[in-house]
């Protein structure tokens, strides 16, 4: 079997035989959400450590499990894009210059870093499905299932966190 597909100039495939081209889009979209994704981290590691009042407990611990989940999540996502033979961003500046998500400091109230991760999550939702979008279109069952499983877990963690919102 050639390795090069017949037809269309300057087509090929990687060594998990997907189409070069539209893993080189699904990288540049999984980087976006690997940036996105380190500053929610940071900003959950600044409600951990700021959190204070009657809430205090609940939070801090609440915040340490959230962001426990989400380190584990960005090691899966950075390995990921090495797997399609990308380069995860690794870099503070190169977070920042590519995340959806907007750093927040000294947030201590509980509405205001519950709000926070309310909002980091919506958007890292949104930045997961436009991902898996790009999954579906380079036939890339592996990082669809990585971002389907992510995405019913986050969007679980949300509901949560809406719902203790409202009390
Ligand atoms: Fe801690």
């Amino acid at each position: 079997m050639a390795k090069k597909k017949a037809g269309k100039k300057g087509s090929s495939i990687n060594s998990v035989g997907l189409d070069v081209a539209k893993s080189e889009a699904l990288v540049g979209s999984l980087n976006g959400l690997l940036a996105a994704y380190q500053v929610h981290y940071q900003n959950l590691r600044g409600c951990h450590w700021n959190i204070s009042g009657p809430t205090f407990f609940e939070l801090h611990a609440k915040f340490e499990e959230l962001y426990t989940k989400a380190q584990t999540f960005i090691d899966v996502l950075a390995e990921r894009i090495l797997t399609l033979e990308g380069r995860p961003l690794h870099t503070y500046s190169a977070y920042l210059k590519h995340s959806a998500v907007k750093e927040q400091r000294d947030l201590s109230g509980p509405k205001e870093t519950v709000g926070c991760v309310k909002t980091d999550m919506s958007s890292l939702i949104s930045l997961q499905r436009a991902a898996l979008d790009l999954a579906g279109k380079a036939g890339d069952e592996a990082t669809g299932t990585m971002l389907g499983d992510n995405i019913t877990a986050m969007e679980k963690d949300l509901w949560m966190l809406r719902a203790y919102s409202a009390a």
